[in-house]
């Protein structure tokens, strides 16, 4: 200022320079200071190196894991960069919950991957797409044509089938092999793989000619072109993700895999179509109460949304329920004491000689708490897709800028010391203290919640619950000697390291 003042004496154009300059240094000042008023009030920082951020302090398989860790030193809301990107992390129910309700109409984008972008040809898929008039749309066609309760209803016999092809199957192997442990699996896989094509396409399809591939392919080969590869793919990453500005430079590799797993995809999904379509074509019925026909039957759709459509619902209906029930028989078997609780449980409901089912559901408390408790501890999700903030918005107290990108991290959230008491121990007794309403279905997180809630929560529970409950009376489980409960997570949805294995004894009876 004196500077300023002595300039202003001796006038001139040096007085003018001198005025320019202090306006200049005033500014500079008064931004500062805003800035750094700002970011007071903005998440904690994680702190990471330059240019590539908090990139290398990240497991590349188990993300989840660094980020719970991190919310114990930054607490459950925090800022991490990942290359040019800034991502605000969730780690508690109460938080994610403000971000995918309250506060979803500034956080109602997806931020998607390239990976991700491309599998989903570039968000034409439920799941994937931007809140809005499709999303609606097609979230209708979902519920009314699959995952509703009518809908559901519709495909009763098939799930009930479903159950029981699995027990004939399990029994023959243990009448087969008594002492032998079992591929869990292998059999649930196999069934729940057909209900999938059932209430898809309408059949339950064994093989399909294919032409793109010049031959016909099997089942298994369908399995692995339509989930596990798009599952596997979906999680590789890019390195022009983190680094946009270089999204011009190639990465032959990556982009020549994606984009076969992506052809090959939609050439299977197409060959499965036509073949419907040939079939009605033909006179066959058109009401299979399939997805596919009741998409058919809408009449509006392009070849490619109803192709992506029926896909998703192949997709999401096999391995979110196979990992989720394969976890909770690891655990009932792992707990004998859990696995009796729930065996009486069912004997005092069904008696000796009724088969449960899922008419019982209702009736089975601990086994609605099995079900969660396994959700808790091992979500088949455990980050959910970003969000990206649209409009400037708080979160947990604190601003979150527009631009800013958000991941739900619903493990971090499930295992919050703060909001679950011992939360590493498998305990389903929890949920049965009169603390939790036993229908609030979003006590985990683990099947989102708000408008982009999972649709197939029903049947999910439907599945999974009448399966555990079968398989527990019919046989008592014991783990395979040395079994660990090791994740793996080179798929989107977070599977067993290995498949599992156990020693089934018939209980008779049923
Ligand atoms: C245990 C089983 C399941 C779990 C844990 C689960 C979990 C989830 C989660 C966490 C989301 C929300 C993702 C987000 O907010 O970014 C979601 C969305 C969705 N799920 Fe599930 N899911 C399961 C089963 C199913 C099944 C069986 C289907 C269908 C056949 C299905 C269809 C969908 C669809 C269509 C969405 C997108 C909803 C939207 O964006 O509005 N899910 N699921």
């Amino acid at each position: 200022m004196e500077a300023l003042l002595a300039a202003l004496e001796a006038g001139g154009g040096g007085a003018v320079a001198a005025i320019a300059a202090a306006v200049v240094v005033l500014a500079a000042l008064y931004f500062a200071w805003m800035g750094s008023k700002e970011r007071a009030n903005t998440p904690p920082v994680v702190p990471g190196l330059p240019l590539i951020g908090n990139l290398l302090q990240l497991d590349e398989k188990m993300p989840y894991k660094t980020f719970a860790k991190w919310s114990e030193i930054y607490g459950p809301i925090y800022t991490i960069r990942t290359g040019a990107s800034s991502v605000v992390v969730l780690n508690s129910t109460e938080v994610a919950k403000e971000a995918m309700v309250a506060k979803f109409t500034s956080i109602s984008t997806r931020k998607l991957a390239k990976a991700f972008s491309v599998l989903s040809r570039d968000k034409t898929m439920i799941a994937t797409t931007d809140y809005g008039e499709f999303h609606t749309k097609a979230k209708r066609f979902i519920r009314e044509g699959l995952l509703g309760s009518s809908a559901q209803r519709r495909f009763r016999d098939t799930r009930q089938k479903m159950m029981d092809n699995m027990l004939n199957t399990f029994h023959s192997l243990v009448i087969g092999n008594p002492h032998a442990p079992q591929n869990f699996r292998e059999v649930f896989w196999d069934e729940i793989f057909r209900v999938s094509l059932i209430e898809s396409l309408g059949e339950d399809v064994s093989s399909v000619y294919v032409k793109e591939f010049e031959r016909e392919i099997s089942k298994e080969e369908m399995h692995r072109t339509m989930v596990v590869d798009m599952m596997t793919c979906v999680i590789v990453a890019d390195w022009r993700d983190y680094f946009p500005y270089l999204g011009w430079l190639p990465n032959k590799r990556f982009d020549t895999r994606l984009v076969t797993a992506e052809s090959r995809r939609t050439a299977v999904m197409r060959a499965l179509i036509d073949q419907r379509r040939e079939r009605i074509a033909c006179g066959e019925s058109r009401v299979s109460h399939s997805y596919l026909d009741f998409l058919l039957a809408e009449g509006t759709l392009t070849d490619e949304v109803l192709t992506m459509l029926v896909w998703e619902a192949i997709l999401e209906g096999t391995d979110t329920t196979s990992v989720t029930t394969e976890w909770a028989m690891y655990e009932l078997a792992k707990n004998p004491k859990k696995q009796d609780r729930l065996y009486q449980e069912i004997k005092e409901v069904c008696g000796e000689d009724t088969v449960v089912t899922e008419d019982h559901l209702p009736q089975l408390p601990y086994l609605n708490a099995v079900f969660h408790e396994t959700l808790r501890i091992h979500p088949p999700i455990s980050v959910l897709p970003r969000r990206f903030v649209h409009q400037t918005t708080t979160l947990g107290g604190y601003k979150i800028p527009a631009g800013t990108e958000v991941t739900i991290n619903v493990y971090g959230c499930n295992m919050n010391k703060e909001e679950w008491e011992e939360p590493e121990e498998w305990r389903p007794e929890r949920f049965l203290d009169g603390r939790f309403d036993s229908a609030d279905m979003f006590k985990t997180l683990s099947f989102g919640a708000g408008k982009r809630v999972c649709a197939g929560s029903v049947q999910a529970i439907n599945i999974s619950c009448a399966a555990i409950a079968r398989l527990v009376q019919e046989f008592a489980w014991r783990l395979k000697k040395g079994d660990k409960d090791e994740a793996n997570a080179v798929q989107f949805v977070g599977h067993r390291l290995h498949p599992l294995y156990v020693h089934l004894s018939p209980r008779g009876g049923t």
